[in-house]
């Protein structure tokens, strides 16, 4: 199973700074050996997409993300952006459902799901994000049916044929941002229980679906997450915005 290492930059950043990242990241990555079964993402805002590509373009393990994509081809939507024009600027991988969106933005395990549909069907490696807002001190069974119902609610409409473009990120709430990663311990009992509903839904072809972890990780906790039985890969915000940080996180 691939690795991957996903960067959010989120809303920070601008292609100035991106490009004096990259004067660090570069030369540094070139000389990392890399294991074969990394992949990396660089995720970064709409506009530092066609920057960011450029600066990347012959980095071996390296691909281009958007941080979400509309189901539509085009029309009156104002703010959102179409899968074409993503392809358009070599985005190969998008990020839909995130937390914030859905916190702050409103967004709907239904929008999520056409979301991912149409970025799927268009050839797009899509990251469905989910997670539980609240930590639940002992009460695994509140956690794990709100997992279960978001797992269901933003895959509906998928297939076993959209399976091999999948990836599911499991990304508690109160986790990221805080400094205080979960626990190895609920890691991989939440990543066992989405492997399970995954093959529920999706039979044998739910395996190969990889789950990333995200929320707080950095340099010091990734060799413990990475190595948690089911985590096939990091989403990672802050610690990918310093390039020393995260080449470490990735080279470990
Ligand atoms: P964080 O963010 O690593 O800063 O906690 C993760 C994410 O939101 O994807």
């Amino acid at each position: 199973m691939r690795k991957l290492f996903v960067a959010n930059w989120k809303m920070n950043n601008t292609r100035l700074s991106t490009k004096e990242y990259f004067r660090d990241f570069i030369p540094a990555y070139s000389q990392s050996s890399l294991r074969p079964e990394v992949e990396i993402v660089f995720a970064p805002a709409y506009p530092l997409l066609q920057t960011l590509g450029e600066l990347i373009e012959d980095l071996p393990q390296v691909y281009l993300g958007a941080q979400n994509v509309h189901w539509l081809t085009n029309g009156a939507h104002t703010g959102e952006v179409s899968v074409a024009m993503l392809q358009e600027l070599k985005v190969s991988r998008v990020i839909v459902g995130h937390s914030e969106r859905r916190q702050y933005y409103g967004e709907h395990d239904k929008a999520v799901s056409l979301r991912a549909l149409a970025a799927i069907s268009a050839g797009m490696e899509c990251i469905v994000c989910i997670g539980e807002t609240t930590y639940f001190e002992n009460q695994n069974a509140e956690t794990e049916s709100i997992i279960r119902g978001q797992l269901q609610a933003s895959l509906a409409g998928l297939g076993t044929e959209h399976c091999s473009r999948l990836v599911l990120a499991y990304e508690p709430v109160w986790a990221i941002g805080s400094g205080r990663a979960a626990t190895v311990e609920i890691i991989s009992r939440i990543h066992l229980l989405i492997r399970t509903e995954l093959m529920k839904m999706f039979g044998t072809q739910g395996q190969q679906v990889p789950i990333l972890y995200g929320g707080s990780t950095n340099s010091k906790n990734i060799q413990e997450i990475i190595s948690t039985p089911e985590v096939n890969g990091v989403l990672v915000g802050n610690a990918s915005l310093n390039p020393a940080e995260f080449l470490q996180m990735i080279t470990k």
